[in-house]
């Protein structure tokens, strides 16, 4: 082998019954992204030279999610052995040194786990390098049984072990790298004369054994490893996801002031100096500037958010809105796919969508673009120094100059040329004395 050459082959085929769900089950998300696509993320430092995703039949979403990379199709669940050769035909070239196999519902696991792997693979050309953990439970997984210079002699699945099988802690986390060049002899003598009825990947340990070539384990810590099988094991990983993206928030040079209250997506970007407040959730594709402020309760996805910035309490900010540097967002403020200009506010109770407002403006409260007509979305662009007057509708679409101001209460239907006033609303009309003569009229009907 002149180049060393890696294929990874990501086994996805299983629907999941216990997660009683119509969705396969690497889609279940975790951090806002499906399982699969945490895989997948994993899988990139190692700069793999293909990545074949071996999906069951009735899994558009899978093949979806799996792009680019190759899907391989499974279509009767036969076992771990058969999965893998389901995979075969793409990677028939056969130019890889080492094929690793991962599972799509282990989605904790860490690069450099994965890569301490594939590199003792290569440093001892064992046949197979196992990666084991320690469950506290050893339960049903598969036990890795050694010989006493320290090889992996073979894995024994829970349901064929015997008693003294049984009680051996080191466990099989089903990650596996195999040698390129004898996998498909080792997996195609795989039987299925077993308990499950099942090709078991893992009997390929024994054959290769058999045949006098290596096999190797790799320890690694319990909490990369954990499957998700369940809904409760679906929430236990997405604690421990939570876990690590807060500590990275952290020291980053974020402030948490109660970590356990804010949820992060896996590409959440903060700034230094940023304060969040308990009780604020950051959906995928957020990034936000240095010294910012979010205050408590506050709902954040596809948004940027430039330096020193303070948005919150209970803001929502959708896909698309843009704060500028210094700019306010203030409490039930929502913001969709809107610019929001240096140092310019919106700080109660307002929507702004489709919209675009220049530096300094200031929107008052109970503001509300109309950007839908029931059929399309229209933009309301507002310039700067603006003032926009409490409980203001711009009925999109609509242009406000710079330096303009629109009155209280108006609906503001036409353009409104720069440093003009806007007065949308009827005139008020004074009844001088009406409201004591009403109240004794009431007064005298009831005395009838
Ligand atoms: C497997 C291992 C066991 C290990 C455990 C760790 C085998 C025989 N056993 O058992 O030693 O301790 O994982 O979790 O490998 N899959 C397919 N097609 C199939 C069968 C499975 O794609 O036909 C996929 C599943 O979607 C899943 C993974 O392979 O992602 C593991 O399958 P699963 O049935 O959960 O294996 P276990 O019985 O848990
Ligand atoms: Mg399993």
């Amino acid at each position: 082998m002149s180049q060393p050459s890696l294929a990874i082959l990501v086994l996805a085929a299983g629907q999941g019954t216990r997660m009683k769900s119509d969705l396969p089950k690497v889609m279940h998300r975790l951090a806002g992204k499906p399982m699969l696509g945490h895989v997948l993320d994993t899988l990139k430092p190692l700069a793999p030279d293909r990545v074949v995703v071996v999906a069951g039949p009735d899994m558009p979403s899978v093949e979806e999610a799996a792009k680019p990379h190759a899907v391989a199709l499974q279509r009767e669940r036969l076992g771990t052995g058969h999965a893998v050769m389901a995979a075969r035909p793409a990677l028939a070239d056969d130019r890889f040194d080492t094929v690793l196999v991962v599972y799509g519902d282990t989605p904790l696991l860490t690069s450099e786990t994965l890569a301490r792997l594939v590199e003792e693979r290569r440093r001892t050309e064992a046949a197979a390098v196992v990666l084991g953990m320690r469950p506290a439970e050893p339960g049903a997984y598969g036990r890795l049984v050694l010989g006493a210079d320290g090889m992996l002699e073979a894995i024994v699945e829970a349901a064929e072990a015997t008693p003294e099988q049984k009680a051996i802690t080191l466990c099989n986390s089903g990650v596996m790298a195999l040698d390129g060049g004898r996998i498909w002899d080792l997996v195609g003598r795989i039987r299925d004369d077993n308990a499950k009825g099942e090709f078991y990947l893992t009997d390929a340990v024994a054959i290769a054994r058999g045949d006098g070539l290596g096999a190797r384990v790799v320890e690694a810590p319990m909490e990369e490893l954990a499957g998700v099988n369940s809904r409760a094991d679906l929430a236990a990983a997405e604690a421990t996801l939570q876990h690590r993206l807060r500590a990275r928030a952290m020291t980053g040079g974020a402030t948490l002031i109660d970590p356990a209250t804010v949820f992060l997506s896996t590409d959440t970007v903060l700034g230094r100096d940023v304060v969040i407040q308990p009780n604020v959730f950051f959906g995928p594709g957020v990034a936000v500037g240095d010294r910012v402020e979010i205050k408590a309760f506050s709902h954040i996805e596809g948004a940027t958010i430039a330096d020193d910035a303070i948005i919150g309490p209970f803001a929502r900010l959708r896909p698309g809105a843009e704060l500028g540097p210094g700019s306010h967002v203030g409490n039930f403020v929502e913001l969709k796919n809107t610019k929001l200009g240096a140092g310019a506010k919106a700080n109660h109770l307002t929507y702004l969508g489709d919209s675009e407002i220049g530096e300094n403006t200031n929107i008052g409260a109970g503001t509300i673009t109309c950007n839908y007509d029931g059929f399309d979305k229209s933009r309301t662009v507002i310039g700067r120094d603006v003032f926009i007057g409490t409980h203001t509708s711009l009925v999109a679409p609509v242009t406000v100059g710079d330096g303009a101001m629109t009155a209280a209460g108006s609906v503001v239907t036409e353009d409104v040329p720069a440093d003009a006033l806007a007065l949308g609303r009827a005139r008020q009309v004074t009844k001088p004395g009406f409201s004591a003569q009403f109240r004794a009229q009431k007064r005298a009907d009831r005395q009838k």
